[in-house]
This record gives structure tokens, C-alpha cells and sequence, in this order.
């Protein structure tokens, strides 16, 4: 299945360094150019999205950062602001004592409010609309934390629907949470690099999010793919021709056993990453494989070529 370019709310997570945000990137393109209007948004002190997009430090306020893609970073105090004063139902009261310790430790002591602010944020901008009752967004992309905060921070609105009494905190998460779990709507891009460690964390991941959490996987996209030189066939003769190679005297150390050795090594490569594509591709009704760019993919015209792969 091709990627579900039509969901609003789209959450991007996965092992830290994996490419999340250079996923966010070239999805937040591939998205545009159909036509679609973007918001990339995200909460991360090191934000390294506007490096991507070769803008300024991204700010709360949502700014044009490419044609048809607007990018905002969450503020976490300002979330966290809005958030109690919602609670405390009266902003005028909570400004008068958000600086005070009493509120502050608070708000520090509900698990998962913290977590809670940013994704309701971000969430919250997938539902704004205009004067005219009109999406701002087509999709909203959230550059999410890494995978055991980014499923922590997804747990928390179930949390609060399972056991927090009603409310305006309920009202709200019940709204986040019934979006967030409509397979239409929303979806979670879970994303891996084709290598042992990763691809069992990613798998756990997914199951963690759809068994647990019961949450719809949009795509599962494996990033830093090794582009093969074999083919499986070629793969297979070079690895049955390496012990015999070997085994000939005459043959040690020429300049032919050297590149037989390096071919074989690079088949090996190449038949390990296949093993791993082929157990990510299985768990997702979408899944995009993204090349493993030479120069790196930290600016515009390397998310652009990956932003093609999402087809
Ligand atoms: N397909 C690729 N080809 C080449 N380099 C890549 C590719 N994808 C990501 N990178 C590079 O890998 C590094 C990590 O990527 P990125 O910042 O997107 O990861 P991340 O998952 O968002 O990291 P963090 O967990 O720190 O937020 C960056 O230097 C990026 O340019
Ligand atoms: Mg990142």
C-alpha cells in the first residue's frame, strides 16, 4: 500500500538518531506537493528541523518554512501555561500564580502533564480552522520524541480518558484520544534503520502502540537503506564462492581474492539488511524505504530526494 497521504494528524517517532525529523522533512515536502498544507511541529530543545529547512530557529508562532509547509516549535511553558489556566478555568487567576512554587509543583507533579501540553498542542493545530471554517492544515506532522518518551507521551491522553473523573482535562483528552485513534484521521510513522537492535526496537514499538495503545499505524518507513549492488541471486553465489576462494593456496592475498573478499562482504551487508527490511515491512500496510544519502541529509535538497520515495 502506497502512504496515506490524506490523514491530518501524523506522528513521527522512533530510536533516537534514526532520521525522525528528516522523515518529518521529506514527508512534510512529499505532502506539499500534492497539494496539501503542512505544519511540521516540534517540542525539541534541539530542534533541528529549521537547520533542515535552512530557515531561522522555528517559534511558536507557525511560519512558512517551504512552499505549502509552515513549521512551529511548541513552547513547553507556554503549553504548560495555557494548560493550567484551562484547568484553573480562570487564565486571570492562573497568570497571578503560575509563578508561584505551589502551582509549579503542581503542574510538575501530575505525570504526564508535561508530555500531555506539547501533544494537545500539537494536536490542537490539526483541528484549527479559519474565518471561514476552513482546515488551516491539511496534515499536521509532530517531530516527536524518541521511542520510550514518544510512547509515553501517546499514553497519556488514554490514561486520562481510562481514569482521570470528568472534566475539561477528560473533555479535551477525549477529543485528542478519538482522533489520535481514528485510522482515517491520524496515524503514527514509525521510524527504523534496517540494522539488528533497531529493527527489534521498532517492531516492539509497533506493538507496543497498536496491542497496547490501540493506536493506527500510518506507515512504518525504514530510513539509511544501503542501496544493493547485488541482486539475491548474485548475493548468493558471491557468499558460496568465498570459502572455496579461500581454500585456494594460490589464491591468498592476490588482488582477485582482495576484491572477492570486499564483494562478499558488501553481499553480506546487503543479505543482513534484506533479513531486516524484510521483518519491518511486514508489520505495516504502509512502509517506505528511504537510501542512505552519501552527503548526509541535513538540508533541503536531501530531504527533497527522499521526500520522492514516499511515491
Ligand atoms: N537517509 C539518510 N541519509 C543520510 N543521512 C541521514 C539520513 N537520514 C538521516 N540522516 C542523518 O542522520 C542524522 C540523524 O538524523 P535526524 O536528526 O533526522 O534523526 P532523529 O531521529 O530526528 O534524531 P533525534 O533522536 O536526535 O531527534 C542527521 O545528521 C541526518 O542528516
Ligand atoms: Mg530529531
Amino acid at each position: 500500500m502506497t502512504f496515506p497521504f490524506d490523514r491530518r494528524f501524523l506522528f513521527v517517532t522512533g530510536k533516537g538518531g534514526v532520521g525522525k525529523s528528516t522523515v518529518t522533512a521529506a514527508l512534510a515536502l512529499a505532502l506539499a506537493r500534492r497539494g496539501r498544507r503542512v505544519l511540521v511541529a516540534t517540542s525539541g530543545a534541539r530542534e533541528r528541523l529549521s537547520t533542515l529547512f535552512g530557515v531561522a530557529p522555528f517559534t511558536a508562532e507557525s511560519r512558512l518554512v517551504a512552499a505549502g509547509v509552515w513549521g512551529v516549535r511548541i513552547d513547553v511553558d507556554a503549553a504548560m501555561r495555557e494548560y493550567g489556566g484551562m484547568m484553573l478555568k480562570s487564565r486571570t487567576v492562573y497568570d497571578a500564580v503560575f509563578d508561584s512554587r505551589l502551582v509549579q509543583g503542581f503542574l510538575a507533579g501530575v505525570p504526564g502533564l508535561h508530555e500531555w501540553a506539547i501533544l494537545g498542542k500539537v494536536w490542537y493545530h490539526s483541528t484549527e480552522t479559519d474565518g471561514a471554517g476552513r482546515h488551516r492544515f491539511d496534515t499536521v506532522i509532530h517531530d516527536a520524541p524518541a521511542t520510550g518518551h514518544g510512547l509515553e507521551m501517546l499514553r497519556v491522553p488514554k490514561v486520562i480518558v481510562d481514569l482521570v473523573p470528568p472534566g475539561i482535562l477528560r473533555r479535551d483528552a477525549e477529543r485528542a484520544w478519538h482522533d489520535l485513534t481514528d485510522p482515517i484521521r491520524s496515524g503514527v510513522v514509525v521510524v527504523a534503520l534496517p540494522e539488528e537492535l533497531p529493527t527489534t526496537e521498532a517492531l516492539e514499538l509497533v506493538e507496543a502502540l497498536t496491542s497496547e495503545l490501540g493506536l493506527p499505524i500510518a506507515a512504518v518507513v525504514a530510513n539509511g537503506v544501503l542501496e544493493p549492488l547485488f541482486t539475491p541471486a548474485e548475493r548468493q553465489a558471491l557468499l558460496a564462492a568465498v570459502p572455496s576462494g579461500l581454500a585456494q593456496p594460490g589464491d591468498v592475498g592476490s588482488s582477485g581474492e582482495a576484491g572477492l573478499m570486499s564483494a562478499a562482504r558488501r553481499a553480506i551487508r546487503e543479505e543482513l539488511q534484506a533479513e531486516h527490511l524484510a521483518r519491518l515491512a511486514a508489520v505495516a500496510a504502509a512502509y517506505v524505504e528511504l537510501p542512505l544519502l552519501p552527503h548526509g541529509a541535513m538540508s533541503l535538497p536531501g530531504a527533497s530526494t527522499l521526500a520522492e520515495r514516499f511515491g
